[in-house]
């Protein structure tokens, strides 16, 4: 087995700045989570860089190193946070409100919390209409915002003593977007930040500011965000590494951890019918039906690029697929979803599979952002640029060049994040065809 050459990843030494454009339910999840592993009371379950292990070499080898030794990441201690939103709260008070966490898990790293403030936010109504506040920047075009985020940036990384920053999108979803002109070039995007053209969201405005710093760009909503020529150019400009979009939680992620067993087995299916009731602020934003849009266009995506009708027509020409989201305040952040899924099977004799899943979105967002920010920051060390592929693993709508089909199959997805690492760390990557144990010829 030939070992690839090793890539050369700049030392994690120093402090990493986690910076999250939204200080919601997500975002002081993870922080809350990660002060509270810090202190040891608590384990960091669901996230692959702190629990996660690789396999290297023959299976003979015996060689299983855990991802964080294997790789090199930063040490929990030496992560800084900090972020921006529209409301003028500490991380505790909007831990509290997001109702996440109970107060006594908050309690415990409630000094910790109370000192993350967040920074006056780039923000408008026309993008999201279900929400208003107060700390916003104000009297400037979209191109002042830009400066002034990145002196929110530089400033953050001076005034905490940073080596590396890396920003992920925490903060609502915005209302449908579809590429235009304006997105299609750095100049073109630039004189549409100047001319406040309606076609720029604020998520970009963040996007652009981080991407000319250099910084790694992460986007957790269904926005368009990243996802236009100018940032691709951008990116590549800076040497910066982007990915997006939508973090693969809840039912999307049931669906992507389903699905692609039905198609081993050749099962068809008929019909996949989600529908969620959620009463957190996302769920709110979620009530407007152009925000809606976003979200469904994301969540209906999987489906068809993970079952494939046009190779698989008998199985799945004629599946039909719905996704409802009803915002439903009783439930808090304690989402439930329903799953029918109309399968068949020899003879096209039909069954039924029925989920219902109880399940926390911010509790499995968290992780995912953890991971996320450490992965980019591994890329931006290895000299990685541009859409980070490997990373399609924490996405429900996972950011691919314009010339690939986006892959949704976790197992996949998973295969490919760990090939990943072993090419960056010049270790063989996995084939498992099992011709390295057996003679096949004899
Ligand atoms: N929770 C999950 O499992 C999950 C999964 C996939 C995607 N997401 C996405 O992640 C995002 C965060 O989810 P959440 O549950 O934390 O939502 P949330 O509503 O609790 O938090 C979002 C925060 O962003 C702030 N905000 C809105 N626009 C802003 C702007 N322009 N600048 C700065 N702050 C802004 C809001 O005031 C709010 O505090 C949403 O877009 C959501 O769709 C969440």
């Amino acid at each position: 087995m030939e070992k690839a050459p090793q890539v050369t990843v700049a030392p994690h030494e120093g402090r990493l700045g986690i910076l999250t454009p939204g200080m919601g339910a997500v975002s002081t999840t993870l922080m809350a989570g990660v002060l509270a592993v810090r202190k040891g009371l608590a384990k960091p379950i669901g996230s692959l860089t702190q629990m996660g292990t690789i396999r290297l070499g023959k299976r003979t080898d015996s060689r299983v190193p855990t991802i964080k030794e294997f790789v090199g990441l930063p040490e929990l201690d030496d992560i800084v946070f900090g972020g921006w939103d529209i409301f003028e709260v500490n991380a505790y008070e909007a831990a509290l409100n997001a109702g996440v966490l109970s107060k006594e898990d908050l309690e415990r790293v409630r000094e910790e919390l109370e000192a993350i403030k967040p920074m006056k936010a780039v923000f408008s109504t026309a993008y999201v209409k279900k929400l208003d506040g107060s700390w916003v920047k104000s009297g400037g075009t979209k191109w002042d915002y830009a400066q002034q985020l990145m002196e929110d940036i530089e400033g953050f990384k001076a005034d905490n003593n940073l080596d590396r920053v890396v920003v992920v999108w925490c903060a609502s979803t915005e209302i449908f977007l579809q590429p235009g002109d304006v997105h299609e070039t750095i100049e073109t995007f630039e004189e549409g930040l100047k001319n406040d053209d309606p076609n720029i969201a604020p998520s970009m405005i963040y996007c652009y500011a981080a991407l000319k710093l250099g910084v790694p760009f992460a986007n957790g909503a269904p926005n368009l965000t990243a996802d236009i020529p100018a940032m691709n150019a951008l990116a590549k400009q800076t040497q910066t590494p982007i990915c997006g979009k939508d973090f693969k939680t809840g039912q999307t992620l049931i669906k992507t951890i389903l699905a692609p067993g039905f198609k081993a087995r050749l099962l068809g299916v008929a019909g996949w019918f989600s529908t969620n009731i959620l009463g957190n602020r996302d769920g709110e934003v979620l009530d407007d039906p152009e925000a809606f849009k976003t979200k469904e266009e994301s969540k209906l995506g999987v489906l068809d690029q993970i079952l494939q009708p046009e190779l698989y027509p008998d199985l799945y020409g004629n599946i039909y697929h719905k996704v409802r989201i009803n915002y439903y305040p009783p439930r808090g952040d304690n989402k439930e979803g329903w799953d029918n899924i109309d399968i068949f099977g020899w003879l096209n004799y039909p069954m039924q599979i029925k989920i219902d899943f109880l399940c926390r979105d911010s509790i499995l967002a968290a992780p995912i952002v953890l991971d996320l920010a450490l992965f980019m920051d591994l890329a931006k060390r290895a000299g990685f640029c541009g859409i980070q592929d490997w990373l399609s693993f924490y996405f429900k709508s996972p950011t691919v060049a314009p010339e690939l089909a986006a892959e949704n199959d976790i197992f996949i997805q998973q295969m490919k994040l760990k090939n990943t690492l072993r090419y960056i760390m010049g270790e063989v990557e996995l084939t498992h065809t099992g011709a390295d144990y057996y003679d096949y010829y004899r």
